[in-house]
């Protein structure tokens, strides 16, 4: 808890939270691995000190391969020490890499059968914004899943306390979440039992 605080203070545009997400909200986000039994390869981007990172591995079986990307080296080396070393060492037969890198430009391959997006849009400028999501659509395979969350109502709260021109940039970070929904087949949930409450949103990559 007390390094996630730290890193927020430290680097917030990045970081984006004052608290890991909770176990309802980490839940939530990794339903549709438990949707699947054929073998699958996993991407989890922005990562944190990981309580995405532990579910995901504690649903990865013979076959998986999981990639992490972190942009933050202080969160790099957490999920390093804290998650896929001691996994690698239990279950060396599962492919289990950390890439520390923005995803912008990390060095990874798709097509991925789920993504696990856990970055602070919100706190994005609009085309970063735009460009990661096409970078994440761009690694997805084509009948694939990307999962990712916002806290609830953030835009309707940060906006009364904000300049106009980070309101612009939430309407049209707002509007691109509503094109991206419209296109994907998105779904929402509402997770109250997190700190804020969130609202995990899932987006396909084709229609059927
Ligand atoms: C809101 S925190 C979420 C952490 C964790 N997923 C959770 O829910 O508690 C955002 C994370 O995304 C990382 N991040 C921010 N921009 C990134 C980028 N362009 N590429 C990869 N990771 C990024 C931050 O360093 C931080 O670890």
């Amino acid at each position: 808890m007390l390094d996630f605080l730290s890193q927020t203070l430290s680097n917030f545009k990045h970081t984006g939270a004052v608290w890991p997400s909770g176990g309802r909200l980490a839940r939530e986000m990794t339903a549709p691995l438990r949707e699947t039994d054929r073998p699958r390869r996993i991407l989890e981007v922005g990562p944190g000190t990981g309580p995405f990172t532990a579910r995901i591995l504690s649903h990865l079986r013979p076959g998986d391969e999981f990639h992490v990307v972190e942009i933050n080296p202080f969160f790099c080396k957490v999920i390093e020490k804290r998650h896929l070393a001691p996994f690698r060492e239990r279950r060396p037969d599962i492919e289990v890499a950390l890439h520390e890198a923005p995803i912008e430009d990390a060095p990874i391959e798709g097509p991925f059968d789920h993504i696990i997006c856990g970055l602070p849009f919100n706190n994005f400028p609009p085309p970063l914004v735009r460009g990661i999501f096409k970078r994440m659509m761009g690694l997805l395979a084509e009948d694939g899943d990307l999962a990712y969350f916002e806290y609830a109502a953030v835009r309707v709260m940060k906006a009364p306390v904000t300049s106009s021109a980070s309101r612009r940039n939430l309407r049209r970070i707002d509007a691109h979440a509503k094109s991206l929904h419209r296109r994907h087949r998105g779904s929402r949930r509402l997770v109250m039992a997190n700190f804020p409450p969130a609202i995990a949103v899932r987006l396909r990559h084709r229609d059927p």
